[in-house]
């Protein structure tokens, strides 16, 4: 009998479970974690929050106070720990939350001389580290409603990551203190908890400390769950599988760990069962093991069945591994593992094969923060920045620098997008690769992981001895946990030195014509573009001006190290050798601002596009050469008052065979398309309509036109999704352009628009790609920026219908009807 999807659900371990229901159905994820705790139940709402101190003990809840905070236990540590804490004054918060968003950009009070970068640039000039005691501390309170009926459970709450350097606190005691900002901890709670009780969970992050080159957020960013399991149950990731092609059949082998955490003996009976996507049970096996009182095991099976449905990047096909533990015929724990059957392999001669089949690996690096919202990403909206990157070609992911949130993983398994995933450090001290585990623990699964990164232009030891042994060490773990995956590196120069022989596969930072030379040098290695291209654009902007901080966004200014996108991809795309590459970046993130590393710019403007996801002029390079459909993309705009005769530079990215220009109906000729180059013409600027008609195979394709546009008159404004979830964590990306009279986008229109709400949702953030703004994020206004800003629009947990209208003054207005339910 095929189950219901009511049945698919319950007792699912993760999101994942939820998405292999059929065809991908973003909307239903989120739900199904919370419909499926029968283990884990998330703790997003509800939560306080108040700035500390990383100096000053009384204006940090006396934390370090008298230096008493381990003298004993459950006393002294805190003031707000306690439970009659009144934090009512605390603000009111949702997780993912990110405060560093709430902080003002602060330009540095002694800046480095004109012409050198500011070293506070590279963070986007956030208020935080050990200069900014004040800002740089968050305290975090939630109460636990914890039933009766969980005493004799085993209790414990997972991080999936926080930034930085966190203390739990349960009931005034600490259980547990974390300091890697990206890597996801555990916390036993059980003897510390009280069933039946209000329990005050507090957590103090400090933020002081960075980790990266770039803006890192702070604070909860990421989900946190409480986890409910009986005294014999499978541990965190304790379910691995292996699972293969055999011809057309499918081969998985399969190990679960057990714990056991009560002094009885038990007798386990593990019941396992492969589940394909439509539900139906393709494979089943039983084993029983003997679990001495606090003692640990595991029990292997391989499972076989027939016509496997392999993953890929097309049919991102996911099984699940739904493992039952009976004791005394009692089932006591169900897990669930997604996971999917696909061969990945690098060939150093002929790149990478997915199923067999060759596959460029057209990628993006991302870094974790989104416009409006920062690193506190809902998981909509990673799903949503995932459909862009697809939209514009991308079948791969670069998780630079850092493991990404399990839920952009959920969705990278769901959508069929390959990654590459990064451990943060290139370490080998215990505490890096306590996180390297827990990276390769926690996605060992997942069938779009291809390769794990070990690092990241580690100048200091990346063409050493020390870095080779560093690296050794680093792979050897890799190995051991996780045999089936190729090692990778990626390093900015030293190629073939140091790391470069102790990985399997070796990463270039730019540098693509060095590639040809290194391939001839050691052509048993594999090789890819871990960072390619990395033109430097401001979305709508086509003429430089350093006072404004603005690049243009033709594809031609780029950093010494890098090269434009047309220089590495013509390179890449014409050399079997080269697996693929990953463009830096796909949006532009907070921080790194070159080519100016100065304020006031705050963010990078490196993304094909910009950090709201509006497309840059890149984006359709690569669209154009990373997707099959026929394409045409006509730029700049064409309102260039005040230069009317002069010769402006007009571009076509287009994959067909040939195109012709118009001006006011005009021909400017017709120029045959060359594979993965621009076009371009040069046009004295006349007012009008610049069009772009393509051919491809005889056929002419729909023209693409610029017209000139009259001054601002009203706003558009549109969501990708109108029906929504009332769960408090989906959100509709809304955007708003503005038009003339006519409706022609008006391309430098800087208006001020206001989003009004009106039913169950709210605003949690606003943008416009704009890398010098230094308005505020948490906001319901914002200016657009050459026409376009972005609002993220997030449901309460009661359902209706919800309209958001965005005005300006003098301009007319605009609604939304929206739906959650
Ligand atoms: C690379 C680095 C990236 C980013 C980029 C900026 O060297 O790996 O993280 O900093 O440069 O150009």
């Amino acid at each position: 009998m095929r189950p219901s999807r009511r049945v698919i659900l319950q007792g699912s371990a993760g999101a994942v479970a939820a998405l292999s229901l059929g065809a991908f159905a973003p909307a239903e994820a989120a739900q199904a974690v919370q419909a499926s705790s029968s283990r884990r139940t998330r703790l997003d709402h509800d939560w306080r929050f108040a700035l500390g101190h990383a100096q000053d003990p009384a204006r940090d809840f006396d934390f370090g106070l008298d230096q008493a905070t381990y003298a004993k236990a459950g006393r002294k540590v805190a003031s707000a720990a306690a439970a009659g804490f009144d934090d009512s004054g605390w603000r009111s918060v949702r997780l993912p939350h990110d405060w560093a968003i709430d902080l003002p950009f602060v330009a540095n009070p002694n800046p480095p001389p004109v012409g050198e970068d500011d070293p506070k640039a590279a963070h986007g000039f956030k208020p935080l580290g050990r200069e900014h005691p004040e800002t740089s501390v968050g305290w975090y309170r939630h109460t636990l409603d914890l039933p009766a009926d969980l005493a004799g459970k085993r209790l414990s709450l997972e991080f999936d990551g926080a930034f930085r350097d966190v203390v739990v606190l349960l009931n005034g005691f600490i259980v547990h203190e974390h300091e890697g900002g990206y890597s996801p901890f555990r916390v036993d709670i059980t003897d510390i908890a009280a069933p039946g009780e209000l329990n005050v969970l507090t957590v103090r992050v400090d933020a002081s400390l960075g980790e990266g080159w770039f803006y890192e957020g702070a604070g909860l960013y990421r989900h946190v769950w409480l986890v409910a399991t009986d005294p014999v149950h499978v541990p965190q990731w304790g379910v691995m599988v292996r699972a293969e092609p055999v011809g057309t059949d499918a081969r998985a082998a399969v190990v679960i760990d057990l714990k056991n955490e009560a002094d009885p003996e038990a007798v386990c009976q593990v019941d396992m069962r492969v589940v394909d996507s439509d539900g139906v049970q393709v494979a089943e096996d039983t084993a029983t093991t003997t679990l001495a009182g606090w003692n640990e095991a595991q029990v292997e099976r391989t499972l076989t069945w027939h016509r496997v449905r392999l993953w890929s990047t097309g049919t991102p096909h996911l099984y699940r591994l739904i493992a039952e533990v009976r004791v005394d015929g009692r089932l006591v724990d169900r897990y669930e593992q997604p996971f999917g059957v696909r061969t990945a392999v690098f060939d150093a001669a002929r790149g990478f094969f997915l199923n067999g089949q060759p596959l460029k690996l057209l990628g993006a690096c991302c870094h974790q923060d989104h416009a409006g919202v920062g690193a506190a990403i809902p998981d909509r909206l990673q799903v949503w920045r995932l459909e862009q990157l697809k939209a514009m070609g991308c079948n791969a992911y670069r998780a630079s620098h850092n493991p990404p949130t399990p839920e952009l993983m959920d969705a990278c398994d769901a959508m069929g997008i390959l990654v590459i995933t990064e451990t943060r450090r290139m370490a080998s001290d215990d505490a890096a690769l306590a996180e390297l585990e827990a990276l390769v623990r926690r996605d060992r699964n997942r069938p779009s992981v291809i390769a794990w990164s070990i690092g990241n232009e580690e100048q200091a030891i990346q063409g050493t001895e020390r870095g080779a042994r560093i690296a050794t060490t680093m792979v050897r773990l890799i190995n051991q946990l996780d045999p089936t995956r190729p090692t990778t590196a990626a390093l900015d120069q030293d190629f073939g030195e140091g790391v470069s022989p102790a990985v399997d596969i070796l990463g270039f930072n730019y540098r693509t014509p060095l590639m040809e030379g290194y391939h001839a040098r050691v052509p048993t290695q594999p090789i890819l573009g871990s960072e390619t291209g990395s033109t430097v654009q401001t979305r709508g902007e086509y003429v430089r001006d350093d006072a404004r901080h603005i690049v243009p966004a033709y594809d031609t200014e780029h950093p010494w190290w890098a090269s434009t996108a047309e220089a590495w991809w013509t390179l890449a795309a014409e050399r079997p050798y080269i697996a693929g590459g990953f463009i830096w970046t796909g949006f532009d993130y907070r921080g790194e601002p070159t080519p100016f590393n100065r304020w006031p710019s705050v963010a990078s403007y490196f993304g094909a596009m910009d950090s709201c996801g509006f497309p840059k002029d890149n984006y359709w390079y690569y669209r154009a050469w990373w997707r099959p459909e026929p394409l045409v993309h006509l730029f700049p705009h064409w309102n260039w008052a005040g230069r009317e005769g002069e010769a402006i530079p007009v571009w076509v990215h287009a994959n067909v065979d040939r195109v012709e220009l118009f001006l006011n109906g005009r021909s400017l000729g017709s120029k045959d398309v060359v594979a993965n180059r621009h076009l371009e013409w040069s046009v004295p600027y006349a007012p009008g309509v610049i069009e772009a008609r393509g051919f491809k195979d005889g056929r002419a394709l729909a023209p693409v036109r610029r017209e000139t546009a009259g001054v601002a008159s009203r706003i558009a404004l549109t969501g990708d999704r109108t029906r929504l979830r009332a769960d408090g964590q989906d959100v509709s990306m809304l955007k708003v352009e503005i038009l003339d009279a006519q409706g022609r986008p008006v391309p430098a229109a800087a208006e001020p628009v206001t989003f009004d709400v009106s039913g169950p949702a709210r605003i949690i953030g606003v943008g416009n790609g704009n890398p010098v703004s230094h308005e505020a994020d948490r906001a319901t206004t914002r200016l657009t920026f050459n026409g376009l800003a972005q609002a993220i629009l997030q449901t309460d947990r009661t359902g209706g219908s919800i309209t958001v209208t965005a005005r300006a003054p003098g301009l007319r207005p605009s609604t939304l009807q929206l739906r959650a339910a």
